[in-house]
């Protein structure tokens, strides 16, 4: 088990060039992604806003992933693969990447993701914030299935903010774990089903490379995890299921879906821990909008 890498300031400075770069795909991704279009064009969508800020996918060639976004669709939880799919009104989509940047003969790393409902109007952060969700959008009379699907996309990306919060006022990163199942708990009360979390799959460190210690699990485990300390940056990301946590791999050996054929959505941020607070390097704010309503004010970088 290796050490968790603690950056100072100034790395952290630009972790937050990676972080914007990874924001700015995201919103090239979320204006390209409408019906009718296939991912594999989103993931030329998304290596050109790579390329454009003269970053570095950390996704493509990552033993041997083919793209430089994760687009995983309905069932698929992470891991899909771009290809000739085409994306359909009420598609519940995610789509994770990132991008390094080199300083120092060394590559500093961001990881983001974020889900949306394709053909819907995107909610943004200060909206989400105020209490807009996807769900209160749709008609009354509409399936209970499509309802469903946008309110697993809500508590999955109310789950992240709320774990981001814990994390500026926690002591251990079992925070973010606490913190998701208690959205899930809170939520399922008021929405009469309750969401499962995915287990085996984690967030995780990211600094110097894209993947490092700490796993970052998002439900409450036995034993002690590592405490928090500044210089830390953390990958969080609940993946979260309207059905059974059972997963399965398909034969490409990268997509990951459930078992039951249930929705899944998958939110992410890459956050640092500083001496004086927290700042949500992936969000083009800090997390500002995010953070609010705990009454969390990120250091802006
Ligand atoms: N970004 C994923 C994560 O959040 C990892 C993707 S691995 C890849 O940890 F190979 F698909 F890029
Ligand atoms: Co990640």
């Amino acid at each position: 088990m290796s050490r968790i890498e603690i950056k100072s300031r100034r790395q952290i400075g630009w972790m937050r060039e990676a972080g914007l770069v990874v924001a700015d795909i995201h919103k090239s991704l979320r204006s390209a992604a409408r019906p009718g279009v296939t991912t594999a064009e989103l993931d030329a969508v998304s290596a050109e806003a790579i390329a454009r800020a003269g970053a570095t996918s950390n996704f493509l060639h990552y033993y041997g992933y083919p793209a430089t976004v994760c687009i995983s669709v309905n069932d698929v939880v992470v891991h899909g693969i771009p290809d000739d799919r085409v994306l359909a009104e009420g598609d519940l989509v995610s789509f994770d990447c990132g991008a390094w940047v080199g300083h120092d003969s060394r590559q500093w790393h961001g990881d983001a993701a974020f889900s949306m409902i394709v053909g819907r109007e995107w909610i943004g952060d200060a909206d989400f914030a105020a209490g807009a969700r996807s769900a209160d959008r749709v008609p009354a009379d509409a399936d209970p299935a499509v309802r469903r699907r946008h309110e697993l996309d809500d508590v999955t990306r109310e789950s992240l903010w709320a774990a981001l919060a814990a994390l500026a006022t926690g002591r251990r990163v079992s925070a973010v774990g606490r913190a998701v199942e208690e959205v899930v708990a809170e939520r399922a009360e008021a929405l009469g089903w309750e969401a499962g979390i995915i287990e085996e799959y984690t967030g995780h460190g990211i600094g110097t490379a894209m993947h490092q210690a700490p796993d970052v699990l998002n439900f409450n485990a036995r034993g002690i995890s590592p405490k928090l300390r500044p210089g830390m940056v953390l990958a969080v990301e609940p993946m979260l299921v309207a059905g059974s946590i059972e997963t399965s791999t398909d034969a490409d050996e990268w997509t990951v879906r459930t078992v039951d054929g249930a929705d899944a959505a998958h939110w992410e941020h890459s956050i640092a821990l500083l001496d004086d607070g927290v700042c949500v390097l992936t969000a083009p704010d800090c997390g500002a909008a995010g953070l609010a309503p705990y009454g969390v004010a990120p250091v802006v970088l």
